[in-house]
């Protein structure tokens, strides 16, 4: 079992240098007990432009060299969702445990497939829904849990920003997995399931681009408990991003942006709110990352707190979702 240390830190490697894997690389420091070791990219200048940028020890112009690298303790992914399942198997085959951005892939028997290869070979899995791991969110989730709102009936939550049309980027284009709900609906669809577990019943409807990714979705969950939720996304045009749970007693209000606020109200009828505030979130990376090296320290091979069953339910309710909303993937459609 491993057991990182200053002295012996979790080496991180990571696969596909893009936008967010420049948020990862400046979260490792701040993680502590972390390097950055490697990089590897389809182009060895950008592979190596971004190591010598994030002091990496080494890079790579093949995935393949990167994950057979002994030294690398823990693999990031940070290619488009399209390419998430099978970068991710390549890992878990080889038993290099692995972050895997969010959404954990294109559908559920993506997913199922990535978690049953993740228990065949022992190897840790886990979706980088870095918002779960935040102080402000887990004492959100920690103030529910506990009924300090009563029974929770209504969860809502936003993700929107103007995103111009552009057929061949990845927000929009089908073969890159396009589309508001899987890119960032799954924000406030992973809120609703957290609180209130996998719907019952769902009503969605949206809007589709010109390529048939769809660029806004109202999902709303219903559950046979009495309660309610909507997760609303839209790369159309920007909204509030706030997002609240109400209960029999009282409310959570999440400010803007919710998704990585360090403060939240509890509000309860006849009370004066009570705020609560944590320290800034400047990156926000840096909680997921610990808690993937809590895991590996402790020999798992899923979170408890972001586990395979929660990333299996969120990726088959949004198959549902975009069922109802007629948005298929090439080759991924089940
Ligand atoms: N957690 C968050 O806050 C957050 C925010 C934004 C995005 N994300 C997630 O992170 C992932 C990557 O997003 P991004 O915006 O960083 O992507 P990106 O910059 O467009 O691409 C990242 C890397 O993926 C590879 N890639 C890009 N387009 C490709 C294509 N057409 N074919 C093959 N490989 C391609 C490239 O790797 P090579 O260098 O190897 O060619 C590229 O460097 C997505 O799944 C997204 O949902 C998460």
């Amino acid at each position: 079992m491993k057991k990182f240390t200053a002295t012996r830190p979790c080496r991180w490697g990571i696969i596909g240098p893009g936008k967010i894997a420049q948020k990862f690389a400046a979260a490792i420091p701040l993680a502590g007990n972390a390097v950055l070791y490697a990089v590897a990219s389809s182009d060895g200048g950008r592979a190596r432009a971004f190591a010598e940028k994030y002091g990496a020890a080494t890079y790579y112009d093949r995935y393949e060299a990167l994950i057979s690298d002994p030294e690398i303790d823990a693999v990031y992914i940070a290619t488009p969702h399209a390419f998430h399942a099978r970068h991710a198997l390549l890992c878990l085959s080889q038993n290099k445990p692995v972050l895997c951005e969010k959404p954990m892939a294109l559908n559920h028997a993506q997913v199922k497939q990535m978690v049953d290869v993740s228990r065949l070979h022992h190897t840790f899995l886990m979706e980088a829904m870095w918002t779960r791991f935040l102080p402000a969110i887990e004492k959100i989730l920690e103030i529910v849990n506990a009924g300090s709102i009563g029974t929770v009936g209504h969860v809502r939550g936003d993700f929107g920003f103007y995103a111009p049309f552009d057929p061949d980027s990845r927000l929009f284009d089908l073969k890159l997995g396009g589309g508001s709900l899987l890119d960032i609906g799954v924000y406030p669809l992973w809120l609703c399931l957290a609180v209130l577990g996998k719907p019952d019943e769902i009503t969605a409807s949206g809007t589709l681009a010109p390529t048939g990714a769809d660029e806004s979705c109202l999902a709303v969950l219903h559950y046979k408990k009495g309660a309610i939720a909507s997760a609303f996304s839209t790369l159309n045009v920007y909204t509030s991003l706030t997002a609240e749970v109400g209960g029999t007693t009282g409310t959570v209000v999440i400010p803007s942006p919710w998704y990585k606020s360090n403060t939240f109200s509890l509000r309860r009828p006849g009370e004066e709110e009570q705020r609560f505030t944590f320290e800034a979130v400047d990156n926000g990376f840096e909680y997921q990352i610990r808690e993937v090296m809590r895991c590996l320290n402790l020999g798992l091979i899923e979170s408890p707190l972001m586990s395979h069953a929660f990333s299996l339910s969120l990726s088959e309710t949004m198959g549902l979702i975009r069922q109802q909303l007629g948005v298929s993937y090439p080759g991924a459609d089940s």
